[in-house]
């Protein structure tokens, strides 16, 4: 060793030594959250796990919302409540919403030892629908039927902006939950069956609701829910019992999940039901192993509704309350939907006391909480924010909700060329819900169940409003008929009827939510089969605009209605929407986000196994052909046509982790400019785990003027093959892979 390398090791020894002495005396500064914490009391933790429903602190006289001191003072001060949600039963004005949130804030702030901020939450789920004067968009199922990533993106940020400007910081969606029984009641919520299609249109409502940065008083914390598997109920009913196997659960339940964790969304609710006989609220193995462990989920765990206390009254896995509570803070949660008591509180702290539950445990979920108060910038700014509330109304606003209605919309038929209508055409506009909101709009609209018709702005209008507005001289009116179940009247309807060219049906299904939506199967209403087909009798062409919020069977009645247009729950610019596209000033442009079935018996999604659609037919046994859905998913009309060019692949052979390109070309045919949307599916020739007949990888919607062309290219690589196979691994095997795109079909192997 040289003189110069010497003198080089000591000062480096000196560099080392200096700066271990400097760490030394450097003191950490303590995390703010972190020093919070190490002063409060168990009490004051809990009460930051505590969730309550608006109802414990606040009644409600002749319809106004009054906070009441005493009960505010309870929850607030003496129970240390960190975060209230919920109306007690209908929307409130931005006004009122600002004199229920500002109080309680005050008081938590001047009253409370540590100053935390509360926390108000609520489910604006289609828009900011318990605002009174929010803007309502179109449910999930029609924002899935646009395919287009950035209006959901849009309708996301506008109901984000609204709803902070109520004050409301924490929003409890979307529902990232993937619709593969049609019969359940929350479909509606959903963005349909395919896992892909969720996640992509899960994601971009994300980034619509919290646009990077929840601190911005334009957005707000989302809530991913509900973790996982909800929509799997084996009977088709809401909160009911799912078996998933894993494989199941990985391939499709999942991913969702997945990529809105790797988003960074700040919340998660949880799957009040249950799945393969464990209720989601007390799985570990679901809430931690998978959720923090493998996913790398950071932020707050929120319980669904009541469900602490249903783990013991309905799924009957606990003895006792506080068994329940000791299961699920056990498994992973964070905070809880009590909603209306003490007893999850009380039980947790005694559970803590006895030492069935560390402070350890209990500070990880204060420390979440904490963090996404600070995150929503409520430790800086607590109060009401300006920017939110000038931000809160602009015309663009309603512009979007009429493109997300118009896009939303699906056409299922259309014979003859029906539609559009010509202006000249009388039109008897007629059915249970052409003179109504309620069915426009559907669940969590101005009420839970969104069946209030009372409560609807005037300033909205329902179809026949529209109708009468933009065609006074051609559109006649028979609303009343339909009133009442069998108390139509006959004679006066078809006295209507006979005098007009077209019969436009408006009919479907009624408003609900959640569990009272539940039903037996999914028949069409009987009363109104029943009217569709008398007046088919009078030989006029109907056009049936369905709205509904799953697919209600139409088998009868379909040959009896030359055209059928799907407007789902298409919120405060459906009636207008749907004026648009019956009379040809929007060419539809929807595709259906779920398979509509033919049977109530026979629901079966599009990517399903090849053995599902399988036909023998041996004498003297006769097979039917099982897959036979009335529309299948990805259907819908549009009143141009369009052409597609024979799909380029860059490469025959997709290698390793390389990727390449797919291009196709779309020519609009017909005379009309009109929006396409681009899917691609691939199918999987041979695989260790039996594939799917197809599976959606990529969309796309282009504009396209008579004659124009574009084309559109898609970059796939292995991921865009993969599956989960026995080992739940998700893989791509060597082999070759079927690339379609409309009518057109190429093969691709990967090796
Ligand atoms: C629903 C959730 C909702 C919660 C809070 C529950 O009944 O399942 O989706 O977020 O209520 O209102």
């Amino acid at each position: 060793m040289n003189k110069k390398h010497f003198s080089g090791i000591i000062s480096l020894v000196a560099l080392i030594c200096m700066s271990a002495c400097t760490k030394k005396v450097e003191k950490k500064p303590i995390d703010p959250i972190e020093k919070i914490i190490s002063e409060m009391t168990l009490e004051e933790k809990v009460g930051q796990m505590t969730n309550l429903t608006l109802a414990t602190i606040a009644n409600e006289t002749d319809s106004v919302v009054v906070l009441d001191t005493a009960k505010l003072n309870d929850v607030i001060i003496k129970h240390h409540v960190g975060s209230i949600q919920n109306v007690l039963t209908h929307a409130y004005t931005l006004n009122e919403w600002h004199s229920i949130i500002e109080p309680i804030q005050k008081l938590t702030l001047e009253k409370t030892r540590h100053k935390i901020p509360f926390l108000y939450c609520i489910d604006a789920v289609h828009g900011a629908n318990y605002v009174y004067e929010g803007i309502q968009f179109p449910h999930n199922i029609g924002m899935a039927a646009t395919r287009n990533r950035s209006l959901v993106k849009e309708c996301g940020a506008i109901t984000a902006v609204q709803t902070r400007a109520a004050g409301i910081r924490y929003n409890f969606a979307p529902v990232l939950d993937v619709g593969r029984n049609q019969q359940w009641s929350r479909l509606g919520e959903t963005f349909g069956e395919d896992t892909y299609l969720v996640t992509e249109m899960g994601v971009s409502a994300i980034r619509g609701f919290e646009g990077g940065d929840v601190s911005n008083p334009l957005h707000v914390a989302a809530c991913m829910k509900h973790f996982v598997g909800y929509s799997a109920a084996l009977n088709g009913k809401d909160r009911a019992s799912a078996n998933i196997p894993e494989i199941v659960l990985r391939e499709h339940y999942l991913p969702s999940f997945r990529a809105a964790v790797n988003e960074g969304t700040h919340t998660l609710m949880v799957n009040s039901a249950e799945i393969n006989g464990t209720p989601v609220h007390a799985s570990k193995y679901l809430l931690t192993d998978v959720l923090r462990t493998e996913l790398g989920f950071k932020g707050v765990v929120i319980t669904d509704w009541l469900d602490i206390v249903k783990l013991q009254e309905r799924h009957q896995v606990a003895e006792t309350h506080k068994d329940a509570v000791l299961l699920a803070v056990n498994a992973g949660i964070d905070m809880c939907i009590v909603p209306f008591d003490f007893k999850f509180t009380e039980d947790l702290i005694a559970l803590v006391k006895e030492g069935k539950i560390s402070e350890k445990r209990i500070d990880e979920s204060v420390r979440r909480i904490l963090q996404l108060k600070k995150d929503l910038g409520l430790f800086e700014h607590p109060y009401l924010e300006q920017e939110a509330v000038d931000a809160f109304s602009k015309p663009s606003y309603t512009e979007t909700a009429l493109q997300a209605a118009r896009e939303s919309i699906t056409l299922l038929k259309n014979s003859n060329g029906l539609l559009p209508l010509s202006e000249d055409k009388k039109v008897l506009l007629t059915g249970p819900y052409a003179d109504a909101l309620s069915e426009l709009h559907g669940a969590w609209s101005y009420s839970w169940q969104g069946n209030k018709e009372e409560l609807y702005p005037d300033s909205l209008n329902t179809l026949a409003e529209i109708f009468k507005k933009d065609s006074p001289a051609t559109c006649l009116f028979d609303l009343s008929a339909w009133s009442k179940a069998n108390e139509w009247n006959k004679n006066v309807l078809f006295k209507s009827a006979k005098s007009a060219d077209v019969i436009v049906i408006c009919a479907g299904e009624a408003a609900y939510a959640e569990t009272p939506g539940n039903i037996p199967d999914l028949a069409f209403d009987s009363t109104q089969t029943y009217i569709i087909k008398e007046l088919a009798k009078t030989g006029k062409p109907i056009v049936l605009i369905l709205l509904e919020g799953r697919p209600r069977i139409i088998r009868e009645i379909e040959p009896y209605c030359s055209a059928i247009v799907l407007a789902y729950w298409p919120g405060s610019q459906g009636a207008q929407a749907i004026y648009d596209v019956i009379y040809g000033k929007y060419n539809p442009s929807g595709k259906l986000p779920y398979t509509y079935p033919r049977y109530s018996g026979t629901l079966i999604t599009y990517d399903h196994k090849l053995l599902d659609e399988a036909v023998e037919i041996a004498e003297p046994y006769k097979y039917s052909y099982e897959f036979d859905p009335q529309y299948p998913f990805g259907h819908g009309l549009s009143y141009t046509t369009f052409a597609y060019s024979p799909i380029k692949i860059s490469e025959d052979t997709l290698s390793g982790t390389d990727s390449l390109k797919v291009s196709v070309t779309i020519i609009n045919t017909g005379v009309r400019e009109g929006q396409e949307v681009v899917e691609l599916y691939t199918r999987d020739v041979v695989a260790s785990i039996t594939p799917c007949v197809k599976r959606l990888r990529r969309f796309d919607k282009v504009n396209l003027m008579p004659g124009e062309s574009k084309t559109i290219d898609f970059i796939l690589s292995k991921a865009d093959l993969a599956f989960v196979n026995e080992k739940l691994e998700t893989v791509t095997e060597p082999g070759s892979f079927e690339i379609m795109i409309s009518d057109q079909k190429v093969t691709l192997y990967y090796k």
